[in-house]
């Protein structure tokens, strides 16, 4: 009987949790490699890994349909030397230890499914970014560069591959929408900076019917922008989040006021100030229709 069996590396968090859910609804098995300690009472069944040396979990790949890897420290996070180090380090070693886990079996997985994101192509202004559109620079082009590679080189063979390069995902219980809903609640749902820097954005639901797309159907491998068609400046996705919630026009927030609560808080600014235009085009060409590709109906969803 064909395995149906699904490993999500990292599958304790915001993406992996929703994933969990649509998988097991769907009858699909699921184990969320995990590191001891972290969070409990998840979707799947926990597996103990350090995400970083092959051991006793490495055996539940043995088989299984797909690997899933969304590993990594959170990116929002004061940026210190030894945070940025670990936000690379998180990523580029699961990676390395899935990769070595999977030539270690006796029946290897039959895809292995890992999320980047859109912070490859750095901060590109209003050039239109496909797969086909080489890495940026800057911290988060360097890291998804590095990130990336890592993929590459652990490649086994008659292991289908596919990278899921993520735009911002929005959704209600985690990512970015929250505390963005949060400052619109306050009449604070400016601008941010210019407001001309672009987000690429994509509702969960949409994230999530990725992945699965990416597990189940054999003909998607390689890269994969996963972004809907329609990324905004950043002044329109503000716009959008004050229509959706009945809010005012509100104040524009300056750049220097985001790198001074950046200070204090220890918010990355960078997430803010920065923007990539993308358009998912390998999915559409594959025929992917996005349940929310207009960012208003996403926010109504959301805020409702
Ligand atoms: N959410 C977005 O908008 C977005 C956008 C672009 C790309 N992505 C990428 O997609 C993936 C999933 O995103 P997410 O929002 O679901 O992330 P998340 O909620 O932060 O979950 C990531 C998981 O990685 C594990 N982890 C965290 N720090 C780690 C460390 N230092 N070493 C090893 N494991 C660590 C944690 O699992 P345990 O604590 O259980 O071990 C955590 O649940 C991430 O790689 C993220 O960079 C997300």
């Amino acid at each position: 009987m064909p395995s149906n069996r699904i490993i999500i590396a990292g599958g304790s968090g915001f993406v992996g949790q929703a994933l969990a859910g649509s998988l097991l609804a769907a009858g699909y098995e699921v184990s969320i490699l995990t590191r001891p300690g972290a969070a409990r009472n998840l979707r799947g069944s926990a597996v103990s890994w350090d995400g970083a040396t092959v051991g006793d979990w490495a055996k539940t790949l043995d088989d299984a349909l797909a690997v899933v890897n969304l590993t990594g420290k959170g990116i929002n996070c004061r940026q210190t030397d030894a945070n940025q180090r670990e936000i690379v380090r998180s990523r580029v070693a699961s990676v390395e230890v899935l990769g070595e886990a999977i030539r270690r079996c006796n029946l290897p997985p039959q895809s292995f499914i890992q999320a980047t994101a859109v912070g490859f192509y750095g901060d590109s202004g209003d050039k239109v970014c496909d797969e086909s559109t080489p890495p940026g620079s800057g911290f988060l082009g360097d890291t998804c560069r590095q990130w990336e590679r890592a993929v590459a080189d652990s490649l086994t063979p008659g292991v289908r591959r596919a990278v899921i390069r993520l735009g911002v995902v929005l959704g209600r219980n985690g990512g970015a929408f929250p505390p963005l809903a949060s400052l619109a609640r306050w009449f604070l749902g400016g601008a941010v900076g210019s407001g001309r820097q672009y987000l690429s954005w994509l509702h969960l639901a949409d994230a999530v019917r990725i992945f699965v797309a990416a597990i189940t159907r054999d003909d998607m491998s390689g890269v994969y922008v996963a972004a809907s068609p329609n990324p905004v400046s950043n002044g329109d996705f503000m716009r959008e989040l004050r229509t959706a919630m009945h809010r005012p026009w509100s104040p524009p927030v300056p750049a220097l006021a985001v790198h001074f609560a950046s200070l204090l808080t220890g918010i990355n600014a960078d997430l803010a100030l920065i923007g990539q235009r993308c358009q998912p085009q390998r999915l559409l060409e594959q025929g992917f229709a996005f349940e929310f590709p207009e960012l208003g109906a996403a926010l109504r969803e959301l805020v409702g």
